[in-house]
């Protein structure tokens, strides 16, 4: 009778073992523990044929692997009930969870670009503030008051003397104050100007370059930013120095690079003349070198200021400069 209970015992705990599915555990419940025809059932009847100094022992042992084999059971039952991954055990093998992989703005990945094309051309790079003095913004660099850029309708001013800065060329009179020729700088970074269509947006980025040496002359300009544009656009594409003003340039000149999409024949893009601006350049006005105590009869020097939108837009054919701030994933994961 012990050797039969053990037996029973044994052979109950293995078949729980092998059970995996819910869906077996009713068969075996019925089979070991069911209160009519179930082993153990039948075993405890069996216990009134045994001799009566034996049945207390074989009774309590049979009454512990009942209690067993149901608390086995009860605990299988739990197990399977719980969801599939936490059920099994941990599977080391499986690759781990990536987490999302950010990637930089398209502005930021353009303005890089472009620095590093100056910077391969041996030209340093320097950042000045974002809020900037009215000197350094308009007066260093020849724009005297009545001009129309210092309108309020353009600038956001602060107080009456300081402002977001409307462009980097204040980095022009910062550097050239403390330094002395020879420099080539550029310098990258926001600018701010009170205005909002396809084409502008009330914050937008430039980069500001200059040179100044001895015997700097336009035909230097020409061959830096020809260099910078087929390095830009990949391709040598035709450029077009187009006269045009500046405060504080002279000469000065608007450069267009034939259309990228059409490649000069014209197109939509380029309102079909073939061309598309991207910068503005010239010569360092003399005025401008005196104001920071340079000798305009001893140095010359050239300067130039791009917007990166609109290089990146020319470069990722985009017509509307709001989706770069619009943060629409579906457009930024395309960069
Ligand atoms: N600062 C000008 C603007 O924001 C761009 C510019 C034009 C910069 C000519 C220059 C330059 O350095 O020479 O419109």
């Amino acid at each position: 009778m012990e050797k039969e209970l053990q037996r029973l015992k044994e052979e109950a705990e293995k078949e729980l073992e092998q059970i995996c599915e819910a869906q077996h555990l009713e068969p075996f419940r019925v089979k070991y523990l069911g209160r009519k025809g179930g082993l153990l059932s039948g075993a405890m009847k069996q216990l009134r044929t045994v001799s009566k100094e034996d049945r207390p022992r074989l009774g309590a042992l049979a009454n512990s692997i009942k209690q067993e084999i149901e608390s086995l059971f009860e605990a299988k039952k739990e197990t399977l009930s719980l969801p599939v991954a936490s059920a099994r055990s941990l599977d080391t093998s499986l690759p781990g969870r990536t987490l999302p992989e950010g990637k930089l703005h398209p502005v930021t990945q353009v303005m890089e670009e472009i620095c590093s094309i100056f910077e391969g051309l041996g030209f340093a790079v320097a950042e000045g503030p974002d809020v900037e003095t009215d000197y350094y913004n308009f007066e260093a660099l020849n724009i005297p008051p009545h001009h129309p850029a210092r309108d309020m309708h353009d600038t956001f001013y602060v107080t009456d003397s300081i402002l977001l800065r409307t462009h980097t060329s204040p980095m022009q009179a910062r550097i050239m104050e403390n330094q002395d020729p020879p420099l080539r700088y550029i310098a990258p970074g926001k600018v701010y100007r009170c205005d909002s269509d396809i084409t502008h947006t009330p914050m937008f980025h430039q980069v500001e370059g200059f040179l100044v040496d001895r015997d700097v002359s336009f035909a230097d300009l020409k061959g830096v930013l020809t260099s910078f544009t087929h390095n830009m656009f990949g391709k040598e594409l035709d450029l077009r120095f187009r006269p045009s003003f500046f405060p504080f340039t002279e000469p000065s000149a608007e450069v267009d690079i034939a259309c990228v999409i059409c490649e000069g024949k014209g197109c939509r893009v380029c309102k079909r003349t073939g061309w598309l601006e991207i910068l503005g350049s010239g010569l360092i006005d003399p005025e401008v070198m005196k104001m920071v105590g340079y000798d305009p009869d001893v140095y010359s020097g050239f300067a130039f200021g791009l917007g990166v939108e609109r290089i990146a837009m020319l470069k990722y054919g985009i017509d509307d400069i709001r989706m770069y701030y619009e943060n629409d994933l579906r457009f930024l994961s395309q960069f």
